[in-house]
């Protein structure tokens, strides 16, 4: 048996920022966030700092798994944007589920982060050691945006998916993955000495576009598939175009491709999770579906994942 999603979940939280409110405060456009990005709004957490929004994913992954927090062996909360330093989201969340049975870590691989824990949980997993994970992608980055900024106040987002990984049916679950990572361009993406997002978008986007593209083929031949065995690609949100650049190499129709940015901006390692997370309910991922993630981000990291999807 090998190791799969067992139970998924999302939160955002309540207040919607739209384009149009971008409008008011910034030399900017809908006309314009929207052909460049494709972000039509985004949720912006107010009275809500990371562990919470985090937390209330996490609940909601465990009553879709159907397990309760005393059985997860361990949590891996992915985020670059957590409450301090420490103690870490892992263990604020531990202690607000009662999961009294495990360990509990955050890492930090910005927007790879759920591609990331996923695949850490998935050795776990496959190893034996643990029967259940607790695997959250969580990120408040407005609380480190310039709002003057026009580059990069209007594309992110705050929200948090939470996924339990467990063992699921034979010819089910992760079939391969992949993990990549350039220090060399962290400068691209990171925070600046005001703790405020700086990013050369332009040098972000290219290396996006490439590496998208690149890690969802090689994922697809590490699990023996091919391009056409794909039923589904979920890729992080950042930009309609550099998801559509990936789709396209993939040689999928558009309706094969999941889409939520639109509603979300981009929400870091949220994204993946969050999207699943609607897919689902919109029909569009079913039982025994290959779906393949697939995702970057600052440090510069990045990863994919294939599997096949199911209990
Ligand atoms: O998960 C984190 C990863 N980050 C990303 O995925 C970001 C990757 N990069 C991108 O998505 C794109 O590079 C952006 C959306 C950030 C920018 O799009 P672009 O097509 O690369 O635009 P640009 O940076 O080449 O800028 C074109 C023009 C510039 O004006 P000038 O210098 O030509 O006069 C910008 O100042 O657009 C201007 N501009 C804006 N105009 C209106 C930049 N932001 C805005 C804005 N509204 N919000």
């Amino acid at each position: 048996m090998n190791a799969g999603i067992i139970g998924i979940g999302k939160y955002v939280p309540e207040k919607i920022m739209t384009n149009a409110d971008f409008e008011k405060i910034l030399d900017t456009s809908d006309e314009w966030i929207r052909s460049r990005t494709g972000i039509e709004q985004r949720h912006i957490a107010e009275n809500e700092e990371t562990s919470d929004l985090a937390y209330k994913a996490a609940v909601n992954a465990l009553e879709n798994a159907g397990i309760t927090a005393e059985q997860v062996g361990l949590i891996i909360v992915a985020t670059v944007t957590q409450d301090q330093n420490f103690p870490s989201v892992a263990c604020q969340i531990q202690e607000r589920l009662g999961a009294s049975n495990g360990g509990a870590m955050d890492i930090s691989a910005a927007c790879s982060g759920f591609i990331y824990a996923t695949t850490i949980a998935q050795q776990f997993i496959n190893s034996n050691s643990y029967d259940y994970i607790l695997v959250v992608g969580v990120e408040k980055l407005t609380k480190n945006i310039d709002w003057t900024d026009r580059n990069t106040a209007i594309l992110f987002g705050d929200g948090a998916s939470a996924a339990v990984i467990g063992k699921v049916s034979e010819g089910r679950g992760i079939l391969s993955f992949e993990l990549g990572a350039d220090g060399t361009g962290g400068k691209h993406l990171k925070l600046d000495e005001k703790q405020h997002v700086y990013m050369n978008g332009r040098e972000v986007f290219k290396f996006a576009v490439r590496q998208m593209g690149e890690s969802a083929l090689s994922v697809i031949e590490k699990a023996g598939l091919t391009k056409e065995d794909v039923d589904y690609l979920v890729p992080h949100q950042a930009n309609i175009r550099i998801m559509e650049a990936a789709r396209e190499r993939l040689g999928l129709p558009e309706e094969k491709m999941s889409k939520t940015i639109q509603k979300y901006g981009n929400t870091s390692a949220a994204s993946i999770g969050i999207s699943i997370v609607d897919d689902l309910e919109a029909g569009k991922i079913k039982d025994d579906d290959i779906i393949v993630l697939v995702g970057f981000g600052g440090g510069l990291t990045w990863g994919a994942l294939a599997m096949k999807w199911g209990k």
